[in-house]
């Protein structure tokens, strides 16, 4: 007997041949009763699920979290207990491309996490920078929006990205971020991940503590210059995700150590930074970091709609010992996810094997599209028939924080040193050295003269002056000696490399 299996039709049965429809005679018409025929091209006419609305393009592989500090004193987590050891699957994604586009464009990159832990699926959906552009959750579409496509031309446009960024002073940290170096990682081995947001951990006794994750790439951090990556998007689109599964293909393992910031639950109210607000870092200087494990990746996936594209990743997958916190950005993530899952994949998306947790499932969730997980008598709660009953004694009081105040649509109430420039200013001044600074100066003038036009420039050099005065001038002289004339003919022409190229072509 062959050891190759026979072809069958999706329900089992053996099917008559791989290359021949059913025709009448050799030379006559297909017939309508071939219904493997019609099977191949229905299943085929439904093999795409929408793609993610941002974070599209990205690939992902399976490890595992082992627990190599103490932090128990914060957290009663299981999964952050000291030993502990949890399988995981992570995502990594570029933001505004869509499926096919390429990986080494300058964009942030997604880091997500799915911990399969004992108590429960607990998800860090992250990215690679510590920050984010807006802190109100309503800016969030608008901003997605302005990375995308035109309505007219269906092109991308670095007009309106700028034009919204510089109406929005609050992105400028995450903007200066994004143009320096590690606006585009070399591969997605050599990037860190952030939980971005503040979390709450809560320890067994019941105390509370405010709390950032930081992913620490252990390859170390390098990145694409604009030009290498430019030369890696025509060469080679999937660069990130070919490197990421040769690797892991090879026994070249990658891996991260979690460290955290941990703020005293008191602390928050009288720090000088707003410790909810997604612009801002809190400075090392005032909670060093502290750590926890490492993450290491070492399975690729077998199928990548399977184990990948059908992912769900969710901010509101929590377990007991963390929580959210005040962050409004957070707080609408918790929304936003599970219904875009609801659309993307259907009502029974945490069925599917890569989004079902290891540990058994007693909810009252039933029936809907595609359910395969039983339902079982009693349907209710509460009951008297044996019904799943929720253990009120242990895990009775939410995470919590003290609220008040009037109903209101208002920006966060500032702290003493909060404002829009000043942490990016520090980046560029503290952090970056001067070779870093050329290249961010270069970088945002490649950008802007890429068809940004007035009175949006204007606006772009004030925006950079108002984040480091010598920066500013940098960037003004720097459009215009390479020849940009500051009018909005000149500047709509777009990319004077771009020109040539097609000149050429
Ligand atoms: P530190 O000097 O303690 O930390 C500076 C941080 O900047 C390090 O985490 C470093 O990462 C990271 N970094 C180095 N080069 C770049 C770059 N080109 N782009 C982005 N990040 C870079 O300073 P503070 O904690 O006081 O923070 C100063 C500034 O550093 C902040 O305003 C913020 O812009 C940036 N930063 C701060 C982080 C934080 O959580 N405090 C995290 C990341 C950036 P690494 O150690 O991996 O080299
Ligand atoms: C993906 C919404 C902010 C990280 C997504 C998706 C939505 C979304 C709808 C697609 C989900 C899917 O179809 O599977 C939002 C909203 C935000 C927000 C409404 C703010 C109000 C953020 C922030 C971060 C982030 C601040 C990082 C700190 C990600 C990542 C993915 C993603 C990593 C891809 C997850 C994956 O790999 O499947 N976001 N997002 N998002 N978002 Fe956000």
């Amino acid at each position: 007997m062959s050891e190759i299996p026979a072809t069958t039709t999706d329900s089992g049965a053996p099917v008559e041949s791989d290359e021949h429809s059913l025709t009448a005679g050799p030379d006559g018409p297909l017939l309508l009763q071939d219904g493997y025929l019609i099977e191949q091209m229905a299943q085929f006419n439904r093999e795409r699920i929408p793609e993610r609305q941002p974070h599209a393009k990205g690939s992902g592989a399976f490890g595992r979290f082992e627990v190599t500090g103490d932090v128990s004193a914060f957290t009663r987590a299981a999964l952050f207990q000291p030993g502990v050891r949890t399988q995981v699957l992570a995502r990594f994604s570029t933001v505004a491309g869509e499926r096919g586009s390429p990986d080494t464009w300058r964009d942030p990159r997604g880091f997500a996490l799915k911990f399969y832990t004992s108590q429960g699926n607990y998800d860090m959906v992250g990215n690679d920078t510590p920050v984010f552009f807006v802190k109100d959750p309503m800016k969030f579409q608008h901003f997605i929006r302005s990375q995308k496509r035109r309505a007219d031309n269906n092109l991308r446009d670095h007009d309106m990205q700028w034009d919204f960024w510089t109406l929005s002073p609050e992105t400028a940290h995450q903007v200066t971020w994004l143009m320096g170096d590690r606006g585009i990682p070399r591969s997605w081995r050599h990037m860190n991940g952030y939980s971005s947001h503040t979390y709450l951990w809560i320890n067994e006794q019941g105390a509370r503590s405010w709390v950032k994750y930081h992913f620490k790439t252990d390859q170390g951090i390098e990145c694409f210059t604009q030009d290498e990556a430019d030369q890696m998007a025509a060469v080679d689109t999937d660069y990130h995700t070919r490197d990421l599964f040769e690797h892991i293909r090879d026994g070249q393992y990658p891996s991260w150590t979690l460290h955290v910031q941990v703020m005293p639950y008191e602390d928050a109210a009288g720090y000088r930074f707003n410790p909810f607000d997604l612009t801002k870092v809190w400075p090392h200087s005032d909670y060093p970091l502290i750590e926890v494990g490492r993450l290491t990746l070492d399975r690729n996936p077998t199928d990548h709609h399977a184990e990948i594209e059908q992912a769900a990743f969710q901010p509101n997958n929590f377990v007991p010992g963390i929580g959210p916190s005040p962050d409004r950005m957070l707080l609408a993530r918790l929304f936003a996810y599970a219904d875009a899952h609801r659309h993307r994949i259907g009502a029974n998306y945490q069925q599917l094997p890569v989004n079902e947790p290891v540990v058994p499932v007693h909810s009252y969730s039933k029936d809907g599209a595609m359910a395969f997980r039983k339902s079982a008598d009693p349907v209710y709660a509460p009951n008297s028939k044996g019904g799943p009953a929720a253990d009120t004694t242990r895990f009775g009081s939410p995470p919590s924080w003290e609220v008040s105040g009037e109903i209101t649509r208002a920006a966060y109430v500032d702290h003493p040193d909060d404002d829009d420039w000043g942490q990016a200013g520090t980046l560029v001044r503290e952090v970056m050295d001067e070779d870093a600074r050329t290249r961010l100066v270069d970088n945002v003038v490649g950008h802007l003269l890429n068809g940004v036009t007035e009175p949006v420039l204007q606006r772009a050099f004030d925006y950079w002056t108002r984040i480091d005065a010598g920066l500013g001038v940098r960037i003004r002289d720097g459009v215009q000696a390479k020849g940009a004339e500051l009018d909005p003919k000149a500047a709509e022409q777009g990319n004077p490399a771009r020109r040539s190229m097609q000149d050429k072509a």
